[in-house]
């Protein structure tokens, strides 16, 4: 709404011709100022990646070709911010426009800020507790772009779930877990902590599914989980299907920036309709998210086997039968 009424306004402009580089839309983003026709979208997070596609050229990687102007839709992590900032300005030439629309809660205004003392900035047009504004693309200072990095020994990137290194409720789950066997799905893997500690720990399992929607966190993965039996899928956990004899989660509550625990819950589902009828699930989440109810439709057995730190992981066991 606020980058189309920015547009409308003049507050900032996109030339007439070549190709529109938009970084990061999120799927709700109001576009219609834009020329879609002439815009390629980069946005690795599957579920906003899929509903785009109908409506625009998207890819989850970086696009090949010259582009005349680019937008960036503020992510809420700093370091990707400017990662994202720093490649929009290469990817255009100098001096051509970047435009950056984001929410005072995303850091648009420190975002602003440093981007002031790179870089020559249009006025900001300011809307809807946020702002959008307009740079002559420049290089940006060194630092700015980001690459795979080293967290602890694993290979994580700056805006992924925990990239600072193993989230305190997984290494609970891990250290929870009993040996497993068979075929085992580990839902919304992030960069692969989990997969990666249970099959170290168990090698009786035959197959790990690795389940994650967002491209960069799928891609550490692959670094971090080199064993044969795993095996990566850039999908939406909530609409995943197979039958396991062991599920692992770490459900996100967050889809793309709005907090919600529904989507915990459609997990929860996921894994209630993924799960052989002798299978088990072992399932982490912060002690006040509220999946009781979710957790008790979806098991006729559901048992606390551990607490620590705010955290609490549950044994999940018989599946209640499906409702698909
Ligand atoms: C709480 S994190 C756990 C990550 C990893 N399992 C770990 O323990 O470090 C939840 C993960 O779910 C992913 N995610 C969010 N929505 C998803 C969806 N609809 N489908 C698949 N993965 C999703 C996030 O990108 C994130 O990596």
């Amino acid at each position: 709404m606020r980058l189309s009424l920015a547009l409308e306004d003049g507050a900032v402009a996109l030339p007439d011709e070549g190709r529109v580089l938009l970084l990061r839309p999120p799927a709700y983003a109001d576009l219609s100022a834009l020329p879609l026709d002439r815009c390629v979208a980069v946005q690795p997070f599957r579920p906003d990646h899929d509903a785009l596609a109908p409506r625009m050229a998207v890819t989850p990687d970086w696009p090949e070709g010259a582009f005349a102007a680019a937008v960036v839709f503020l992510p809420r992590a700093k370091r990707l911010a400017r990662d994202l900032v720093a490649r929009a300005c290469a990817a255009v030439p100098p001096g051509a426009p970047v435009i950056v629309d984001g929410d005072k809660t995303d850091g648009i205004e420190s975002l602003l800020k440093d981007v002031r003392r790179a870089a020559e900035v249009g006025g900001a047009f300011s809307k809807a507790h946020g702002k959008t504004f307009a740079l002559a693309a420049a290089p940006m200072p060194s630092g700015w772009t980001v690459e795979a990095e080293d967290a602890d020994g694993w290979t994580t990137r700056a805006g992924i779930f925990s990239a600072d290194g193993p989230d305190p409720g997984s290494v609970l789950l891990a250290d929870t877990l009993p040996p497993l066997k068979g075929a085992v799905c580990d839902l919304g893997a992030g960069w692969g902590y989990l997969s990666a500690r249970l099959l170290e720990a168990s090698p009786a399992v035959t197959a790990c599914d690795l389940v994650e929607a967002d491209a960069d966190a799928l891609s550490c993965a692959r670094a971090n989980v080199p064993d044969p039996r795993a095996a990566f899928h850039w999908a939406d956990a909530t609409a995943w299907g197979g039958t396991y004899d062991a599920v692992v989660c770490n459900p996100p509550f967050h889809p793309s920036r709005k907090a919600d625990p529904a989507l915990g819950r459609a997990f929860i589902r996921t894994i209630r309709n993924v799960l052989a009828p002798r299978g088990r699930a072992w399932v982490v989440a912060n002690r006040h998210l509220p999946y009781e109810a979710a957790l008790g439709e979806a098991f006729a057995q559901v048992d606390v086997r551990a607490e620590a730190k705010g955290y609490k992981v549950v044994e999940l066991a018989r599946p209640k039968r499906s409702r698909r």
